[in-house]
């Protein structure tokens, strides 16, 4: 069968660690998905940067909207970031031009979902973005495909790598705010902007990505409370714990009598509580529904070989011929997450 040609925009963190998984899984990928892949082009801002991988033989864009056009390819990974910009143009090029796209980027899909997805649509492409929330954790398939056949009534869980990572170090080191979001910065978890992450909108995007998913409703960020981690100090986090329990910032989607309610807010949690326990950079997500009654999943939801694996999970789907629909029913046939947010930073 034919090669399936990949081109790459973005080549930070995720991009650098998806190159070097794709050329160490080549031939297990391709035994697996029937097809080889292969990166024959990339885009990113600096051409001269060593990023520790080796793009011999890659075509090398400065523009990634031109690579996204380009007649060369057949996938476009979008790793760049951003709600618009070059990543939005760029993934419309891509699609409007057919070929399929991967992306990791939360923002752009938590904001434009909905359009991007009836081009996908209308094209017969795949609009994948498995990585876009809780990194490693392969939380859109389950959502999207182990449980098609649940009603889903509520969806929780801890989603921003960053935000965890700060807090548990806080209690644990006793570190400032400040030093542990460099910390954070520094591993790579953390968005390019991390009041994103501290903010709590980061979480938002990601949060009305499962909603869409787990209730039949298109991404509506608009309709998301939120509230961040960025006025919590270290006596909060310590009064919290004398009195038994430990701050996380949760989302919280459920069903209710006006519709689907989406909120993002720190949350006291009894410190015994499994959900207490997820420590660092790890997410969690507990999914509560009619026939399975209560899931949880929890891994590492930031850094770039685990956000990197569900990029090639996606790539794989690609390869084996696996387009389904990017958000399962026909986008056009969803419906409204109706309420209003309560109140807005
Ligand atoms: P980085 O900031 O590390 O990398 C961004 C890359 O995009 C860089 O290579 C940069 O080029 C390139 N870039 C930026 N602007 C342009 C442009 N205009 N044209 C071409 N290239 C451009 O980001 P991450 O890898 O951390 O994140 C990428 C995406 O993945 C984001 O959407 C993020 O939200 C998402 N994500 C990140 C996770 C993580 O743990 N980091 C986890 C899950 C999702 P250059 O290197 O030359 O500066
Ligand atoms: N900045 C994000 C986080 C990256 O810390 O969770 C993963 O989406």
């Amino acid at each position: 069968s034919e090669i399936l040609r990949v081109g790459i925009a973005g080549l930070g963190t995720v991009g650098a660690s998806v190159v070097r998984l794709l050329d160490s899984r080549r031939n297990a990928l391709a035994l697996r998905t029937g097809r080889a892949i292969q990166v024959t082009a990339v885009s990113a801002r600096d051409k001269t940067r060593d990023r520790g991988i080796d793009l011999s033989g890659v075509e090398w864009y400065d523009d990634p909207v031109a690579l996204a056009a380009s007649p060369d390819i057949d996938l476009f990974v979008e790793l760049i970031g951003g709600e618009g910009g070059a990543a939005k143009a760029a993934v419309e090029t891509a699609l409007a031009t057919g070929k399929h796209v991967v992306t990791a980027n939360k923002a752009l899909i938590a904001h434009h979902g909905r359009a991007l997805a009836e081009l996908a649509e209308e094209k017969g492409v795949a609009l994948a973005f498995e990585a876009s929330v809780a990194g490693g954790i392969p939380i859109i398939k389950t959502v999207k495909e182990g449980l098609a056949g649940n009603t889903i009534t509520r969806i929780y869980g801890i989603l921003n790598g960053t935000c965890n990572y700060i807090l548990t170090r806080m209690e644990k080191d006793g570190d400032s705010f400040s030093k542990c979001l460099k910390q954070a910065q520094k591993l790579g978890y953390a968005e390019a902007d991390p009041t994103f992450d501290i903010g709590g909108y980061d979480t938002a995007h990601k949060l009305t990505i499962l909603t869409a998913l787990a209730f039949g409703v298109n991404v509506n960020i608009d309709a998301v409370y939120v509230e961040g981690i960025d006025k919590i100090d270290a006596i909060d986090i310590r009064m919290a714990r004398k009195l038994g329990y430990r701050i996380k910032l949760l989302g919280v989607a459920e069903r209710s009598d006006s519709g689907i309610e989406q909120r993002v807010h720190p949350t006291m949690v009894p410190s015994d509580s499994p959900i207490a326990r997820i420590m660092g950079v790890t997410n969690a997500v507990t999914i509560q529904s009619d026939a399975v009654d209560e899931l949880t999943l929890s891994g590492p939801g930031a850094g770039g070989d685990a956000t990197a694996s569900a990029v090639l999970a996606d790539i794989a789907d690609v390869a084996s011929g696996a387009v389904g629909r990017p958000f399962g029913p026909p986008v056009a046939t969803l419906g409204r997450a109706i309420q209003e947010p309560i109140k807005r930073h």
